[in-house]
């Protein structure tokens, strides 16, 4: 497994491939490798010939009173989950090698970026947009692979990659989950036991509603009865809940009469969880 820590190595090794007709692909990821991040890489590697994983912790995507100092980290387990899993690089920079000084331009997707967790973290999808863009363009795979627990994030990439005609194709992979619901993430490790125990609620929630969606409810029914099952959380501060189209994340109200997406935030002491299901009405 090559271990690309510049640009230009990793451009190198990519330009190899390419001249020998290999497909490549990419999972980006901020490290701290779960298994949740191990089924994209091996759905990566059942797509295409070679694949990359690229590791950055990426300051532009977090705000100012965000978990940047404390995000998890071990780069040594990472590799060896990485080399186990037959990844053929990693592309893993430091921050000056990936911004460099005096950078001045961004990439966002204003729309679908401004609402739901765009709205709470403001600036967080065009930190996201932008070290994207600049991943693809070192790294120019042929496809990328992003977790679907990340719902906005993955319509977000879509977008951008079907506005800028970016010549990628973007594979979304469903969330992969703990023995008992609780949706894998790089957090997990900083919830107390406590905590560990009513995080929970946010999976049994959305097996409720999806559960209700079967004898069209309205939209309204769908969400009471998920801040209900979250409420019995003592420990669980919601951040949002929110039911919008599962295409254009917008606003639903009424019957459930298309496939919605349901998404929540909910903060456990510092550690701040995400989870999402689509739903699509019974008939
Ligand atoms: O989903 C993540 O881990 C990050 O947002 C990503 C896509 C690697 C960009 O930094």
């Amino acid at each position: 497994m090559k271990i690309c820590r510049t640009k230009a190595d990793m451009r190198e090794t990519v330009r190899a491939w390419k001249r020998a007709g290999l497909r490549v692909g990419v999972v980006p990821t901020m490290g701290f490798l779960h298994d949740g991040h191990i089924g994209l890489v091996r759905l990566a590697r059942e797509t295409g010939d070679r694949v990359i994983t690229t590791i950055f912790v990426n300051p532009t995507q977090f705000g100012p009173n965000e978990d940047l100092s404390t995000y998890p980290r071990n780069e040594e387990r990472d590799l060896a989950l990485l080399e186990a899993e037959g990844v053929d690089a990693v592309f893993m920079p430091n921050v000056e090698e990936m911004y460099g000084a005096g950078g001045d331009t961004y990439v966002e997707v204003p729309g679908l970026s401004g609402v739901l967790q765009g709205a709470l973290r403001p600036g967080h999808f065009r930190g996201v947009t932008t070290v994207v863009t600049k991943l693809f363009n070192i790294t120019t795979p042929d496809f990328a692979v992003f977790g679907e627990k990340d719902y906005q994030q993955l319509a977000v990439i879509r977008q951008m990659v079907r506005d800028l005609d970016m010549p990628l194709e973007i594979i979304g992979h469903p969330t992969v989950r703990e023995a008992d619901g609780l949706a894998m993430s790089s957090r997990n490790v900083r919830l107390t036991p406590e905590h560990r125990r009513e995080a929970i609620a946010l999976s049994r929630s959305l097996d409720r509603a999806a559960e209700l969606a079967l004898s069209a409810p309205s939209i309204e029914t769908l969400e009471a009865a998920i801040r209900d099952e979250l409420s019995k959380a003592s420990s669980a501060d919601v951040q949002s809940v929110d039911i919008r189209d599962a295409v254009t994340l917008q606003d639903m109200t009424g019957k459930l009469d298309r496939p919605a997406v349901l998404l929540m935030a909910v903060r456990f002491g510092t550690v701040l969880l995400i989870d999402q299901r689509v739903i699509a009405p019974a008939s």
